[in-house]
């Protein structure tokens, strides 16, 4: 397949479609409506961007609810309950789906990567109309018209790919913030995860494509970009001009117009001295670090497949923490990893009284089929895990609760988000940190950076007050 044009076919069966929606449109008088439903990452809230704007070009209109012309599900697989969510609310679809025959359902994302998965919505739930996975979003318009056409299910999946199509429809969920892909898949294999199955491997986007959206975006209002990958450390090794992460967060702070950078997420095996001293010195790289934990065993690390030890790990911690003092670390841990002992989990309460996390998910281990560690044995009882898991959220929240307060009393940076949703005379937005500040204000400053005095912290946000640029603080 010839990819370079492939955007170009996509957007000729998206007029096609439009131009009979149009007519549909002239004798109905009513716009089709569309619902994307999106589960799991931000990698999968980008992409649910991407399927809105095809659907939207197509000519569907945007609802929030299910009652729609078209419904579709971006779903996740990372853990089991991700996907026992989806079958759920597929049930509930079938009733909608008999009042309402013209509706179509289609499912993409993680869990449709999954042989057994597609097998049991083909034979149980055939009021699916259309399942693709996480290869191949841009063809949502190419299926939508081969399901009118041949007016049966259809499945495109594919296994992998080594493709990138660039330059395709788009809406943003925010005017003044976005999300880039900058890579996709993952090599690591990590034994309990199954995203290198489901994604596919790590495929890095050319850094002019990366750069020429990220300017698009700014010249349309962006000021903040979120860069993601499953694990932006290792971007650039497969460009026919290899380019560290560093390197191109270096090229991406010059974009004029831009102010803040974040990315996700770090694998801390990846993570270089050189991105640490990108991150040091830079006015635009937000003070916010995600790195991954999952263990403070050595020997269950070692099991997972991290490639990093206890001590490797606080290591990296103090380097960054050396160089970047008011950085903030937020981590992802798994509770009940196969053979995990108290001992081994002792030493991840321990990793989380020596870093002193922000903010910290923690995640129950799930079986995934397929991956080296449901094959283990010795999987925990369910009532240890659930005990530990209790014990490390307990560490986990009064130790953020202490940490986020650290910046009461100063000013500081906010890029205003949304009203507030409970109370409509406030504001809510971001510190550079990511720390949730409310402050009384109005919908004009929504997409800017605001300097606002933090009067009080509550937990894990903060309650503010906006100042005049120049204001002094008394206290
Ligand atoms: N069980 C529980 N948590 C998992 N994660 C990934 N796979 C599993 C699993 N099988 C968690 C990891 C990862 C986050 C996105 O999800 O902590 O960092
Ligand atoms: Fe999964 Fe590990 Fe890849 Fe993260 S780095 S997506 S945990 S395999």
């Amino acid at each position: 397949m010839d990819f370079e044009n492939e955007a170009l076919r996509q957007k000729a069966v998206i007029a096609g479609l439009r131009e009979r929606f149009d007519k549909e449109y002239e004798k109905t008088g009513r716009k089709k409506t569309y619902c994307c439903v999106t589960f799991g990452c931000q990698m999968n809230a980008r992409d649910s961007e991407k399927l809105s704007g095809i659907l939207e070009d197509i000519g569907y209109e945007r609802v929030e609810d299910e009652d729609a012309d078209f419904i579709i599900y971006n779903t996740c697989t990372v853990r089991e309950n991700a996907n026992q969510r989806v079958y759920g609310r597929l049930g509930a679809l079938k009733k909608l789906k008999e009042k309402r025959p013209g509706m179509l359902i289609a499912l993409c994302g993680c869990m449709m990567q999954e042989p057994q998965v597609v097998e049991k919505l083909r034979k149980s739930y055939r009021h699916v109309d259309i399942i693709f996975g996480t290869h191949n979003i841009y063809k949502l318009a190419e299926l939508i018209h081969d399901r009118l056409e041949s007016g049966s299910m259809i499945i495109d999946l594919w296994k992998d790919t080594d493709k990138i199509v660039e330059d395709l429809p788009n809406r943003r969920k925010y005017p003044f913030k976005s999300g880039i892909n900058i890579m996709f898949g993952c090599n690591n294999f990590c034994s309990y995860c199954i995203v290198p199955y489901v994604r596919g491997r790590e495929r890095s986007r050319r850094p002019e494509d990366i750069i020429e959206e990220i300017r698009a975006d700014v010249a349309d209002g962006v000021v903040e970009v979120m860069l993601l990958g499953q694990n932006v450390n290792s971007y650039g090794k497969n460009l026919d001009t290899p380019m560290s992460f560093a390197q191109l967060l270096t090229e991406i702070e010059k974009i004029d117009g831009l102010e803040r950078i974040r990315f996700m997420t770090s694998h801390p095996k990846d993570l270089s001295d050189e991105l640490i001293e990108v991150m040091s010195r830079s006015k635009k790289i937000c003070r916010h670090l995600h790195l991954p934990l999952q263990s403070g065993s050595s020997r269950i690390l070692k099991q997972m497949n991290r490639k990093y030890t206890k001590e490797d790990y606080l290591l990296l911690v103090d380097k960054i923490k050396a160089a970047c003092p008011d950085i903030s670390l937020t981590t992802d841990i798994i509770v009940g990893f196969p053979g995990e002992t108290e001992e081994d989990f002792k030493e991840t309460l321990d990793v989380v009284e020596k870093v002193r996390y922000d903010s910290a998910y923690t995640f129950i281990y799930s079986k995934r089929t397929g991956t080296p560690a449901a094959s283990m044995t010795d999987q925990i009882p369910e009532d240890v895990v659930k005990d530990r898991f209790d014990r490390l959220l307990s560490m986990v929240q009064e130790i953020s609760a202490d940490v986020c307060a650290r910046h009461t009393g100063q000013v500081m940076d906010v890029l205003v988000e949304q009203i507030n949703n409970q109370d409509n005379h406030l504001v809510t937005g971001r510190l550079s940190n990511n720390t949730v500040v409310h402050f009384p204000g109005d919908p004009s400053l929504i997409g800017r950076i605001v300097p606002v005095y933090l009067k009080e912290c509550k937990g894990f946000y903060y309650i503010g007050e906006a100042q005049s640029i120049g204001e002094e603080v008394n206290g």
